[in-house]
């Protein structure tokens, strides 16, 4: 059986570790753990890759949506609109400032935010009115009277959402846009890169994204340099001219010299990177698109993914998963149960068919091993694979 790896950082790892430990052993020589030289010198690479006038790196991704959201005094009573197919960090950052999440369904066929929905939440936010479109409630079930502030819309999967009609809603209603990118850097929108797409952007460098680090990190962008004063204001505990001098409440919340020293390489071989993962995407997609049944990820126009997972939609998925499983091809679920429905969200008191396209899609989605050094010959034995795991019953 063969052995396929979901993620393979070992065979990136190969061709830059020399540099990794030349960075890193400038690092142990010079000693600025905390936001040393390589930490300007990433942020700047990274704004020009990204096409924004400032990056401020900071300690994960988690951090910098709570950072975005704080640095516009969001709190209690405030609206975040958002999507409920997405990892908890994007709608937690939300709750733990008092702010209250409120869902929007997603698109069928790229798993991002529905601009129409977006719509139609904003005006029951507005109205109160819940028959205009599912709203958090209270014990009693009277909808929360709630201020419509930001959208934090999500480039699942490294497709970057719909920004342009996000954008025209947040200007008509007077509401703060933070991209989060975690999954969507090296993704592009209209030509535009993903985290330069909303007022604030944000990424993530955990091991497993398009461009991890060694441990956490991330990032926050903006052309904004007000905003950017305050992003680095936070993540040294709300500094003035020093950190002993706390102009606001902020946090500890800096990017690691020694990551960064690991990012610099990693981030000149992330566009040949890119390349790569839509070889690889692209040869799933043709090959995938022989077996009728299933759906595979679609890319509007002028755009482009960064593949962060290569998503399929099936009907049998645990089926389908199983005979991968025997076949050795390893599969992950992003994601199987929705905020709405996840237990820390009961207190919101939404139910079962408020988001009817996000709940299908976590019954029914798998994602497949993705990663810029994935062999031709691999991608055939796996699309082979799937191929051949589909249920016959799904044709009749
Ligand atoms: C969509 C999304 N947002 C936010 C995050 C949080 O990033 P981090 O794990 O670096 O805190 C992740 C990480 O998986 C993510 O996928």
């Amino acid at each position: 059986m063969k052995s396929i790896a979901f993620i393979d950082l070992a065979a990136q790892q190969q061709r830059i570790r020399e540099k990794i430990e030349g960075n890193i052993a400038a690092v142990l020589d010079h000693g600025r753990y905390i936001l040393g030289p390589e930490v300007g010198e990433f942020e700047g690479r990274l704004a020009d890759f990204v096409g924004v006038k400032h990056c401020v790196g900071v300690a994960n991704g988690t951090d910098a949506l709570l950072m975005a959201l704080m640095a516009r005094g969001i709190g209690p009573g405030d609206a975040v609109f958002t999507t409920p197919f997405t990892f908890i960090a994007t709608a937690e950052v939300v709750s733990l400032l008092g702010a209250t999440p409120v869902f929007v369904d997603i698109d069928p066929r790229t798993y991002n935010i529905d601009p129409k929905q977006l719509a139609k939440a904003i005006k029951a936010v507005q109205d109160g009115d819940p028959s205009l479109h599912p709203l958090p409630a209270a014990d009693d079930g009277t909808p929360l009277q709630l201020v419509p502030k930001a959208i934090i819309p999500v480039d699942l999967f490294g497709l970057p959402a719909d920004y342009d009609p996000i954008m025209a809603l947040a200007q008509e209603h007077d509401l703060f846009v933070i991209e989060d990118a975690a999954q969507g850097l090296g993704g592009i929108y209209k030509g535009r890169q993903a985290g330069s797409l909303g007022h604030a952007g944000t990424t993530s460098f955990f091991p497993a994204k398009p461009l991890g680090c060694y441990g956490d990190g991330g990032a926050l962008f903006t052309d904004d340099d007000a905003l950017a004063e305050i992003f680095r204001s936070i993540r040294v505990h709300g500094k003035g001219t020093d950190k002993y001098d706390n102009i606001r409440l902020g946090l500890n919340a800096r990017l690691h010299t020694l990551q960064a020293a690991i990012l610099l390489p990693k981030l000149e071989i992330f566009p040949g990177e890119i390349e790569e993962r839509q070889r690889v995407a692209q040869r799933y997609s043709a090959g995938l698109k022989e077996c009728a049944t299933l759906v595979v990820p679609h890319v509007p126009e002028g755009c482009q993914s960064v593949w962060a997972q290569y998503t399929l939609l099936v009907k049998d998925r645990d089926v389908v998963q199983e005979a991968l499983k025997a076949k050795g091809v390893p599969t992950a679920i992003y994601y199987g149960r929705c905020l709405h429905l996840q237990p820390a969200y009961a207190n919101l008191h939404y139910k079962a068919g408020d988001f009817p396209v996000g709940e299908t899609s976590s019954d029914n989605v798998f994602s497949l091993p993705m990663h810029p050094y994935l062999d031709n010959e691999t991608i055939d034995y796996i699309v082979e694979a799937v191929c051949s795991a589909m249920p016959a019953s799904q044709d009749s």
